[in-house]
């Protein structure tokens, strides 16, 4: 059986992954500060939760509660977006380094807090952004979101190459323009849709391959 482990997953693209690799018969580990409702309504999933990914004693404690459980798929999906505009730069310092702790720093601290966990052909995802894009930017603005997926896509490349010696491969995936709290609802696609697609990408993924930055789609995309 495949196990998984999604960070972020009582709501959003999280919560749409945990409720469809629990479907599809994967043992889940649904890993949230706080559950909801939606997770509760989950069959088959195990619900961790009180787990701020920023917090080295959550991350502690996570790896803890995994003790002795080998993780097939860590989803390192938990994000935050906090619009800034760059004339309040000063007043808005706080949401730069809060972006800059969920989107950048927390997903090496959970996966180095979960690598005794992850053995040869274990899969590790960044659920990163296409705002993180140099190539892709045609648009400005969003300077604390952006550099902060900008950071996580360096630091993934990293580590897919630090990881490959032991068999682990990496991808950082874009979700797409998603329906969730994140985007106040409105995008192109539905959680459930996105979630099928990274689905597919997550399958997809080989040594061949580690490193790589793609559009839920299927589209590589530019750093
Ligand atoms: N939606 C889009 O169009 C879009 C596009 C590009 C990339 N993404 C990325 O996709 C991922 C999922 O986003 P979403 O759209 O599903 O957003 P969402 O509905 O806002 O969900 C964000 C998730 O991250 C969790 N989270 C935030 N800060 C956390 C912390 N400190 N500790 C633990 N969990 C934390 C939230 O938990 P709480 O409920 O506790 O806050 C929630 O579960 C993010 O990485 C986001 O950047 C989304």
């Amino acid at each position: 059986m495949t196990t998984v482990l999604v960070t972020g997953a009582n709501r959003g693209i999280g919560l749409a992954l945990a409720q469809q690799y629990a479907q599809q018969g994967a043992q889940v580990f649904a890993v949230c500060r706080e559950s909801s409702e939606a997770l509760e309504a989950c069959e088959n999933v195990t619900i961790v939760s009180g787990i701020d990914v920023t917090d080295a004693a959550c991350l502690a404690n996570l790896s803890e509660r995994m003790s002795g459980i080998a993780i097939d798929i860590l989803i390192n999906n938990a994000g935050l977006l906090r619009r800034t505009e760059l004339s309040q730069i000063e007043e808005e310092l706080e949401l730069y380094r809060a972006q800059f702790e969920v989107n950048t720093l927390a997903p090496l601290r959970v996966t180095q807090a979960l690598r005794s966990h992850l053995g040869e052909g274990a899969k590790v995802v960044i659920i990163t952004s296409r705002m993180g894009s140099m190539a892709d930017n045609d648009s400005g603005g969003q300077y604390a979101y952006r550099i902060s997926k900008a950071g996580i896509n360096s630091a993934g490349k990293s580590l897919a190459i630090d990881l490959a010696p032991a068999g682990i491969s990496l991808a950082l995936l874009h979700p797409g323009y998603v329906k969730t709290g994140m985007t106040r609802y409105t995008g192109h696609v539905e959680a459930e849709q996105s979630a099928e697609q990274l689905r597919q990408r997550i399958e997809e993924m080989s040594l061949e391959t580690t490193g790589c930055f793609r559009h839920a789609n299927g589209e590589v995309l530019p750093w």
